[in-house]
């Protein structure tokens, strides 16, 4: 298998190619001076499985949005695809433009179909994600025709925080219902009991930014470390009202575990000012909190 990394996830790629036991493929990607991408494909690819692994992050304090990652990957699977590969996969551990999976508001797009669409049209084979946010149609196999398949990196950032924060009597929390499964996850691998929080987003028509209300599940936290597993930390609006909610129930210390390190707008200075002492998260995004690599367990789905 060649694996090819994006200009998103160069050094994920290095990782993930050392765990398969491949050398990472070559990849020659610049600029033009307007803007436009160049990207060439160095290796002989005919007949070979490729998998291409390319993060579809925005990092908008760095001015760095998702869509020129999409456009850069888009070109790099069409070349392959022209260049005779056998299988392409395409592995974007944050998926961009998934949130709107369902149209609240008549004449919304649905970007999460968008991006599934380009992807299959210029011959992707096989998909894969992590943690990804298709809230209402929970599998991100829904949105596409070719086999694709959600990875969890929920079983690594337990056990890392096991052995890196050594919670005490330690309680998991989700901040929403839609977190269920990632706190069942990182309770199993704490040995420790788990909730969820109800949350309620209010968005007015016409507006972007929507209002978040956190209502706490009734358990006893005192003495204890809460420790919170959700998906991503984007603005840390949620991650924050939750802390407060976890303080005033007597939690000892409290911890953020997440797989898509957002970090939006001031984020992780609003987590710990609430009360967070740590967080850690992945390197779908790269970010100062990026503790855990996903390589292995992307690594493990490309070998099976
Ligand atoms: C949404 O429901 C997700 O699971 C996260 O809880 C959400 O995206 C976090 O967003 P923010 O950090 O902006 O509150």
């Amino acid at each position: 298998m060649i694996i090819l990394g994006g200009s998103a996830s160069s050094d994920l790629a290095e990782k993930v190619a050392k765990e398969v036991g491949e050398n990472v493929g070559r990849l020659e990607i610049k600029r033009f001076p307007d803007g436009d991408k160049y990207v060439r494909i160095l290796d002989d690819v005919k007949g070979q499985d490729v998998a291409v692994i390319q993060s579809l992050y925005h990092k908008p304090d760095q001015h760095i949005y998702a869509d020129l990652h999409i456009f850069e990957l888009l070109m790099i699977v069409d070349t392959l695809r022209d260049l005779g590969a056998k299988t392409i996969t395409v592995v974007a551990p944050y998926l961009a433009y998934a949130r709107q999976d369902s149209r609240f508001y008549p004449g919304e797009a649905l970007s999460s179909q968008v991006i599934a669409r380009l992807l299959e049209d210029v011959g992707t084979t096989k998909f894969l994600t992590v943690d990804c946010h298709l809230h209402r149609l929970g599998d991100v196999a829904k949105i596409f025709k070719i086999p694709a398949q959600n990875l969890s990196a929920m079983p690594l950032l337990g056990k890392y925080a096991l052995k890196t924060i050594h919670p005490k009597k330690p309680f998991v929390i989700g901040p929403d219902e839609e977190a269920e499964q990632w706190a069942a996850t990182v309770a199993k691998e704490l040995d420790a009991e788990h909730t969820v929080f109800q949350k309620k987003r209010v968005r007015k028509e016409g507006a972007t930014e929507s209002k978040v209300e956190i209502t706490a599940t009734e358990v006893d936290l005192k003495g204890r470390d809460a420790v919170f597993a959700d998906d991503i930390i984007s603005t840390g609006d949620t991650l924050a009202k939750a802390t407060r909610i976890c303080k005033k129930m007597g939690a000892r210390r409290i911890y953020a575990l997440c797989t898509h390190p957002v970090l939006a707008d001031g984020a992780l200075m609003r987590v710990k000012s609430a009360g967070i002492q740590k967080v850690i998260g992945t390197d779908t995004i790269p970010s100062i909190v990026s503790q855990v690599s996903v390589a292995p367990v992307i690594a493990a789905a490309l070998k099976s």
